[in-house]
């Protein structure tokens, strides 16, 4: 089954064809950051702006790529949720049009398990049941995902994501939007127990995380050094920062994966690029004879790739939408999907 996939929830426009969950027959992405880096985020009525522009051409390029035209593929997928409600909009009413031109199935997609899905794609032998920690610019949490369509959320962040905890503090460090990918990369020049930073622990949810303490902490070093005059350097502050989160991570996944035994582990999302977390998991994981997966680094951020690959799952499921499909801005992962 080929399905033509759209994301558009946040800042890439992305088109792609997917076979039967697993095989990739193209993928087109257009992102907007160089826009978006002007403001230092991305700006909810410009990224709808440029969904609108961009869209016909990119999904034209994913049918080229494939080699196929729109009346070869078998159904219509797209990201409704979560994401900006300008921005998903512009995908969802352009799927519509498609499905009901081609007479295609139209198939609602959850983002967050689009990112679950990249792994799909990346690990070809990967099949549910396995424990995963989601980490993206909105969201954190550690989901058990008991079929590809099945999964309950078992720890989430009380506050920030740990994509804008890292992009909030590179901000304050003076790196671009987004801010994550380059702390990484200037953290692996510093030292990470240069600086002392809180270990934020929710207490009576061992699987939650909070990390506003922590960019709070990093923040305030840096304005009271500069109160007085004095800069602090950057590469020292990014690794203790990166260090910091990046525990935070790692504890209660494996806390959760023992408590559950779990033995394979997935991760899922933009922050699953993050150097630290995939070094410090592939050991700790080798070290407890558990089996990891993660997507390959081209697939950790937003794409069509995977929406493609997850709808597949979801349309074997029954989840397909009439003409009457919304967006919505919020969705939690475990909705319930209809059985055929
Ligand atoms: O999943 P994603 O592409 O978009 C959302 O669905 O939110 O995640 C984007 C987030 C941003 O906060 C970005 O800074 C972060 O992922 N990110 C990273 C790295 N690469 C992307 N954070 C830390 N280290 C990275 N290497
Ligand atoms: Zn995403």
């Amino acid at each position: 089954m080929k399905i033509l996939a759209i994301e558009s929830s946040c800042d890439e426009t992305a088109a792609a064809v997917v076979e039967d969950g697993r095989k990739v027959l193209s993928s087109v992405v257009a992102s907007q950051v160089p826009e978006h880096r002007k403001y230092g985020g991305v700006v909810p009525e410009i990224a709808s702006r440029r969904h609108a522009e961009n869209i016909v051409g990119v999904v034209q390029k994913s049918l080229e790529d494939a080699d196929l035209a729109l009346e070869q593929v078998d159904a219509i997928a797209v990201t409704h949720a979560p994401g900006l409600i300008g921005a998903l909009l512009v995908g969802v009413n352009f799927a519509k049009g498609l499905a009901l031109a081609a007479e295609k199935p139209l198939i609602p997609t959850h983002h967050l398990r689009s990112h679950i899905a990249s792994n799909y794609i990346s690990n070809p032998e990967l099949k549910p049941p396995f424990l995963c920690l989601v980490v993206s610019g909105g969201h954190s949490h550690i989901v058990m995902v008991e079929d590809y369509t099945k999964m309950k959320i078992i720890g989430r962040t009380r506050d920030d994501a740990a994509g804008e905890a890292f992009d909030k503090a590179a901000r304050t460090m003076g790196m671009p939007y987004p801010g994550g990918i380059e702390l990484d990369k200037v953290a692996e020049k510093g030292d990470p127990n240069a600086f002392k930073l809180p270990h934020p622990v929710v207490h009576d949810a061992p699987y939650d995380f909070s990390f506003s303490g922590l960019k709070t902490a990093i923040i305030n070093l840096i304005h009271n050094a500069s109160q007085k005059g004095e800069s602090l350097p950057v590469e020292d502050l990014s690794a203790s920062f990166r260090k910091a989160v990046v525990d935070c991570l790692t504890d209660n996944f494996l806390k959760a994966a023992k408590d559950y035994n779990a033995e394979t582990l997935v991760v899922a999302g933009g922050v699953s690029a993050n150097s630290l977390l995939r070094k410090n998991l592939k050991k700790l994981c080798a070290d407890r004879g558990l089996a990891l997966y993660m997507p390959e680094k081209s697939l950790c951020g937003d794409n069509a790739a995977m929406v493609g690959s997850q709808a597949y799952y979801e349309y074997l499921a029954g989840n397909i939408a009439g003409s009457d499909l919304n967006a919505a801005a919020t969705l939690p992962i475990d909705f319930f999907a209809p059985s055929r």
